[in-house]
């Protein structure tokens, strides 16, 4: 017998599933319960509440998927979260459209929902098309009839807060159109772009290992503040905006979503850790092929380099974690199981 053999009999025992013969277990249940010794939880910077969730869940046994959505879930129903769910920036209209998608690794499923109206969680919804479906992702109407079907309550995402960004944006952006930002009789020139505008491509990821050693993730966001009405980033696409393997790791991304839908990145975030690169590695490599793909001026800065930002988040079979980005500065959010903390991730370039 092998010593990671013995060992786990001996884990097993302690569990109370000493009496089960070893012989008598597929092997992957044997490989997943060996591995089940560490939960983490990874997430984006405005995740500390969503690992913290999830790793409780998880200690209290819970399947990671269960974990991260309902850790999600908490910055959806989070109003001062302009990025997610209810208080989400909305689109150039002021409408608020969602996009969301899970992944579960033990069963490598997926589902997805994208520029759904009106509904707070998206995250549970792609959960259902996931669990209830037998397709990946449903948009637009179609989805919010399938969470109407499901008991979903309809209610209005567009706080405020919200609104007030929104107008102020629709209010500025131009001297030649009608709608004007408040103004004295004397004003000439009103509602001329006033900079730095900021576009929210803001978003939450999460991905965890619960105590089986399985490996599940989503991603969920408002998407891009003011974008136009049906816009779906990266964020509901599998292999784009998240993606998760159960033998290897996971692993997702906010920020420019057109960037990740044209370089399946988180797809390849997962296939660098499977060629044996660290998670942090992983990310930094993806983030040098964003930028070496970025072949459109607009999106240049004059020096070359891209003019936009691009975070991933990534953990591997065996617990170890990392998050980059092609800018300095955002930070992400780890449980490693006893504590949460937000840690700065890896960079290509500080400006
Ligand atoms: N990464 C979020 C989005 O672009 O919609």
């Amino acid at each position: 017998m092998s010593t990671t053999r013995r060992e786990f009999l001996k884990r097993a025992s302690a569990a109370g599933v000493g009496a089960l013969a070893v012989s008598a277990l597929p092997e992957s249940i044997i490989s997943q319960t060996q591995s089940a010794v560490k939960p983490v939880a990874i997430s984006s910077g405005n995740g500390i509440p969503a690992v913290t969730k999830a790793i409780e869940l998880i200690r209290s046994g819970s399947d990671a998927l269960d974990a991260v959505i309902a850790g999600v879930n908490i910055v959806e129903d989070d109003p001062n979260d302009t990025s997610v769910g209810y208080g989400g920036l909305p689109n150039e209209e002021g409408v608020v459209e969602l996009d969301a998608a899970v992944m579960h690794g033990p069963t490598h499923r997926a589902g997805a929902v994208a520029s759904i109206r009106n509904i707070k969680n998206p995250s549970k919804v792609a959960r259902l098309v996931m669990e209830r479906t037998d397709h990946v992702l449903i948009v637009g109407e179609g989805a919010l009839r399938f969470a109407r079907a499901h008991g979903f309550v309809e209610e209005n995402l567009l706080t405020d807060r919200a609104r007030q960004e929104w107008l102020k944006w629709k209010e500025n952006l131009s001297t030649k159109d009608d709608w004007l930002p408040p103004h004295t009789p004397d004003d000439k020139d009103i509602g001329a772009m006033f900079e730095p505008f900021f576009r929210n491509t803001g978003t939450i990821h999460c991905g965890a290992i619960d105590l089986k050693g399985n490996i599940s993730c989503v991603t969920t966001t408002s998407g891009l503040a003011y974008k136009i009405p049906g816009r779906v980033g990266d964020s509901p696409i599998i292999g784009a905006g998240l993606y998760c393997d159960n033998e290897v790791g996971s692993a997702g991304s906010t920020g420019r979503g057109e960037a990740n839908l044209i370089n399946c990145s988180s797809v390849m975030v997962v296939e660098f850790m499977r060629q044996g690169k660290s998670p942090e590695q992983a990310c930094l490599d993806v983030c040098k092929r964003i930028a070496e793909h970025n072949t459109m001026r607009r999106l240049k800065r004059d020096d070359g380099k891209p003019d936009f930002n691009v975070n991933f988040y990534a953990i591997n079979k065996k617990g170890e974690f990392g998050g980059a980005a092609i800018w300095h500065g955002p930070k992400f959010a780890f449980h490693d199981g006893t504590s949460a903390r937000l840690l700065d991730c890896a960079y290509l370039y500080k400006k």
